[in-house]
């Protein structure tokens, strides 16, 4: 065991979610009365900070969602299967502690993804769902801008076939004075 602080009893407010970082994972940190949680400080849903998450009755609930979790244990009363891991924490000279080896074993059986020192490294969404395929996207170009697409942003051939952009074989018709037609009409567009 190695024990660790990671709170003074005086700084975290009952019921009042508060954050701390020890070998590289996130936690969130639960006073109540004289008791404390200390669970995996990340959303199950999409990663958020449950620090930035509301005490509703016996539950976290995170701040970008809703998701639900009993800040006694972790787990969801909504869905048993959701669940923030619960690590050992408890009071003394009027800190909490952790044992730091017990939390470095679990990030090595879940690897922590989050660049946090990188810009909104602390905020990343690394999974991203389908319903939301341009998250990933967006925050690429909030993070680098234009500078690793070009001043144009974004090229395609917007949907129109290879077979049809203008090409060496494509050649105007200098008696009819046209280009083939779906050219024009693909240029109209
Ligand atoms: S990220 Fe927590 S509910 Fe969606």
């Amino acid at each position: 065991m190695k024990k660790v602080s990671i709170a003074s009893w005086n700084e975290i407010e009952d019921r009042k979610p508060a954050y701390a970082l020890l070998a590289n994972v996130d936690l969130v940190i639960v006073r109540y009365e004289d008791k404390v949680s200390v669970m995996y400080g990340r959303c199950a849903h999409r990663g958020a900070l449950m620090a930035d998450g509301t005490i509703v009755g016996d539950n976290i609930i995170c701040g970008v969602h809703g998701w639900d979790y009993l800040f006694e244990t972790g787990v969801s009363e909504y869905n048993n299967s959701e669940r923030l891991h619960k690590f050992s924490a408890w009071l003394e000279d009027d800190s909490v502690w952790v044992d730091e080896e017990e939390i470095a074993a679990w990030e090595k059986e879940n690897p922590q993804p989050y660049k946090r020192d990188s810009y909104q490294g602390l905020y990343q969404d690394p999974g991203g769902t389908p319903d939301e395929p341009h998250v990933k996207f967006i925050r690429s170009l909030a993070s680098d801008g234009l500078s690793k697409l070009g001043h144009h942003g974004p090229m395609g051939a917007m949907g129109v076939s290879r077979r049809k952009l203008p090409s060496v074989g494509m050649t105007y018709n200098s008696t009819s004075r046209s280009w083939p037609r779906d050219l024009c009409w693909m240029i109209m567009r």
